[in-house]
């Protein structure tokens, strides 16, 4: 049985607490996370040395700081994500380094933070090298590998291969290492990361490849990282990630490679989605609904602005519909839910390609919520002001309390930065 035989059509409450109570505390559209699933997930991961949250997947900083409080250590992607790192409470330096920037490149800004605060930097591109040598001594990085093969949910979150900007191309290892030496700069680790929302089959290669690339860089290995793309089940029967199996197989690789280089390896794993995506929940509210010709429409409050998965990569996510009325079974019928956009490809259901398809829900009325779920990861992340619109409150319920951990931004909000040239 996996997790997603449990998502209901309706549903009532979040947590415990009663969604028309969290639409008045927050207003709709608004994102709530569920604190327990998120400790729950942590749980599972126990067996690896250090669990290091890919913040990009959902960066509030109540969210951070929750697992920070978990024993979560912190990956950086940006001179935001450094800055969201330091405010939610992580140290800059320790052993292991509690905050990792992981990039391609370096920007002014995010170098300047980098050297500010002594970070450790997994380093993406064989010019990143150099140019924090340039403004560090003897500093100790990471190498970010493309191993030559990748896999994601969509081919836009597949990072490996000759296709994909990211990491250190394999075969030029050993020329990077050369150049590291050249600036006296140590490779203390490597890290490989072939994609999101990837399945068991492609992560269980990257094992492997890791193994034969630790060797070329021999013992000054303090570290391995198996990064994120643990898979989330969206749909009903999708399988759930066998964690233990995989632990074990990266287990092993770092065993081998320590009992070979003399010392303990440190196994990191770098999950995103794994954390929050089922802890995430993004209320709306049915506004409108229409026919044209076959097609019966919900149109909700949340738009692509709100949650961009489907628009981008044809996501599907569950959804409920909460029964003003209280009832506990409806009859369902075949609808497209879309959003108040100004654009046709504003639709949360639909395939890869903007195909509009329809889902069985419901029958619900306009005053009603629709909650879109499994939607804790790449959510509120990647929400944006288009059609000028504020960007939706986030709720945290942790502990049978819910409470508003970023209000919805004001119409003041979005033309603070703004000015019109002054005229004579
Ligand atoms: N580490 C690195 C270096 C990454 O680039 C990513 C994700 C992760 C870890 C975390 O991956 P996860 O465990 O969440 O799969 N917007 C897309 C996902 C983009 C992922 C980008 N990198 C989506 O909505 O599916």
């Amino acid at each position: 049985m996996s997790a997603s035989d449990s998502y209901s059509l309706l549903r009532t409450d979040i947590a415990g607490i009663d969604v028309r109570e969290l639409a008045d505390l927050a207003g709709t559209p608004v994102y709530v996370y569920d604190a327990a699933v998120m400790q729950a997930r942590l749980a599972k991961l126990a067996a690896f040395d250090v669990v290091r949250y890919a913040q990009k997947a959902c960066a509030n900083l109540a969210v951070i700081d929750l697992l920070r409080r978990g024993g979560v250590l912190v990956d950086a992607v940006s001179a935001g994500e450094i800055g969201r790192a330091l405010a939610a409470g992580y140290q800059a330096q320790g052993d292991p380094p509690p905050i990792v920037y992981t990039a391609d490149i370096f920007d002014a800004e995010s170098l300047d933070l980098v050297v500010q605060h002594g970070l450790h930097v997994n380093c993406g591109s064989a010019d990143m090298i150099g140019q924090l040598a340039e403004r560090v001594d003897g500093a100790h990085v990471t190498l970010r590998i493309n191993p030559g093969f990748g896999h994601g949910h969509s081919q836009k979150t597949n990072t490996g291969g000759p296709q994909s900007k990211h990491g250190i191309w394999h075969e030029q290892l050993d020329d990077v290492l050369q150049a590291a030496d050249r600036h006296g700069v140590i490779v203390s680790g490597l890290h490989m990361h072939i994609g999101s929302g990837t399945d068991m089959e492609h992560l269980s290669q990257v094992a492997s490849a890791m193994e034969s690339a630790a060797r070329l860089v021999g013992r000054t290995i303090t570290t391995i990282s198996a990064g994120g793309g643990l898979p989330t089940p969206y749909q009903a029967g999708d399988p759930e990630v066998d964690i233990d199996r995989y632990y074990e197989l990266w287990n092993a690789t770092r065993t081998r490679l320590g009992e070979e280089f003399g010392h303990p390896v440190r196994l990191e794993i770098e999950p995103g989605r794994y954390l929050t995506a089922e802890a995430g929940y993004l209320v709306t509210e049915i506004r409108a609904i229409k026919r044209m010709g076959e097609n019966a429409f919900y149109l909700v409050d949340a738009g692509f602005n709100d949650l961009a998965r489907p628009i981008l990569y044809g996501a599907y996510h569950p959804m409920s519909i909460v029964p003003r009325d209280g009832a506990t079974d409806r009859s369902t019928h075949e609808v497209v839910v879309g959003g108040p956009l100004c654009e046709s490809g504003d639709i949360f259901t639909q395939e890869e390609g903007g195909f509009v398809s329809s889902r069985a829900l419901p029958i619900a009325s306009v005053g009603e919520y629709l909650v879109i779920e499994c939607a804790g990861a790449y959510g509120a992340v990647m929400g944006s002001n288009y059609n000028s619109k504020p960007l939706a409150a986030e709720v945290l319920i942790e502990q049978g309390a819910p409470h508003v951990v970023r209000r919805r931004q004001t119409v003041e909000d979005l033309l603070r930065n703004e000015s019109v040239p002054a005229r004579d």
